[in-house]
């Protein structure tokens, strides 16, 4: 049986009235999901919010590696997924290749004791166990700045996974000099190596984007995600993380204009007038997009029912090294 977007959403009320569920959503989630969460943030909102929730149950709504990171860091709870979809970005890195660049940084003289590799939220579990294990930490893209900076205070070199643009913005932001994996340069003289990836979908504005919008509406204001080029980061008047950019643009006077470089759906419901998406292509997560109202419904029907779906499981091993991991970050 098929129901509309008004019956699923009753449904999904009443059974969140009835279940000791928590709902949780990231800003990229499309509306008509986002607007049933309990919980709503960036991704290390997120992963704090969820720690002092006690719902038996989390019902992630966003991609793989925030609902498993909920898991690692309270283990006790249940989490399910509507749909346990994979951000692109992360599945870029798996444990092999973390080793691979590890094994890349030895064979060019520097020892796996003077390397601090940082993790960015945006990977699975096995590798923020493998940074756990070699003493390093996670950041998301709110704290990565901070997190770099007492990384630095430890006097080694820093391998940062897996998105070479985030790793290299910071960089940029501190005067420090940083190098890509594959690509030119010597690690020696790096301050921060960046693993070769990247997120297709900030991937697509452009230095042309901006200048078209400078061109149109002189006096625009642009506001980008660190996740962007570095070359659109540099020419951008703002840079900051999902909540960082909300907090920017909802305090702009209301006749400012800005044109904002990250996800569609968060882009779409920020500001009623004046605020315009950084391409000519919809960026949008298909990933983040995949979680539709009907599994959120069916999710927690089968919870309901007695009979959970899509749970997130992690071994023991991974859990206990990516937990210290993601703790190292939240201490700070
Ligand atoms: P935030 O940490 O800013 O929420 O970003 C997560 C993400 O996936 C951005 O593409
Ligand atoms: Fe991953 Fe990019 Fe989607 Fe963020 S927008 S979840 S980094 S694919």
């Amino acid at each position: 049986m098929t129901y509309s977007n008004e019956e699923l959403k009753e449904k999904i009320i009443e059974l969140k009235n009835r279940l000791s569920v928590t709902v949780v959503a990231h800003f990229y989630q499309r509306d008509e999901v986002f607007e049933l969460a309990d919980i709503t943030g960036d991704s290390l909102e997120l992963a704090k919010k969820t720690m002092d929730d006690d719902a038996d149950f989390v019902l992630f709504c966003g991609v793989a590696f925030m609902g498993q990171s909920v898991k690692v860091l309270s283990p006790h709870k249940r989490v399910v997924m509507p749909k346990i979809a994979c951000c692109a970005m992360a599945r870029m890195i798996d444990s092999l290749y973390y080793d691979d660049s590890v094994k890349f940084l030895n064979d060019r003289g520097i020892a796996s004791e003077d390397i601090l590799p940082i993790t960015y939220i945006n990977s699975n579990a096995d590798v923020k166990a493998k940074v756990g294990e070699m003493g390093g930490m996670v950041c998301t893209s709110s704290n990565a700045k901070k997190i770099i900076t007492k990384a630095l205070g430890e006097g080694k070199k820093i391998l940062f996974v897996p998105d070479r643009c985030l790793g290299q913005n910071i960089a940029n932001q501190m005067g420090l000099k940083s190098m890509v994996i594959g690509q030119e340069g010597d690690p020696k003289e790096a301050d921060i190596i960046c693993y070769d990836g990247f997120c297709s979908v900030h991937q697509l504005f452009t230095v042309e984007d901006i200048e078209f919008y400078r061109k149109k509406f002189p006096g625009i204001l642009i506001a980008t995600h660190p996740e962007c080029d570095p070359a659109i980061c540099d020419a951008s008047d703002f840079v900051g993380s999902t909540s960082q950019l909300i907090k920017y643009i909802t305090e702009l006077p209301e006749d400012q204009k800005v044109a904002v470089g990250t996800e569609f759906n968060m882009v779409n419901r920020l500001r009623p007038k004046n605020t315009y998406v950084l391409s000519s292509t919809k960026p949008e997560c298909p990933t983040m997009n995949e979680t539709t109202l009907e599994d959120v419904y069916l999710t927690l029907k089968a919870i309901d029912d007695g009979a959970p779906i899509n749970e997130i499981e992690v071994d023991e091993k991974t859990q206990k090294w990516a937990k210290i991991a993601l703790e190292r970050m939240l201490a700070l």
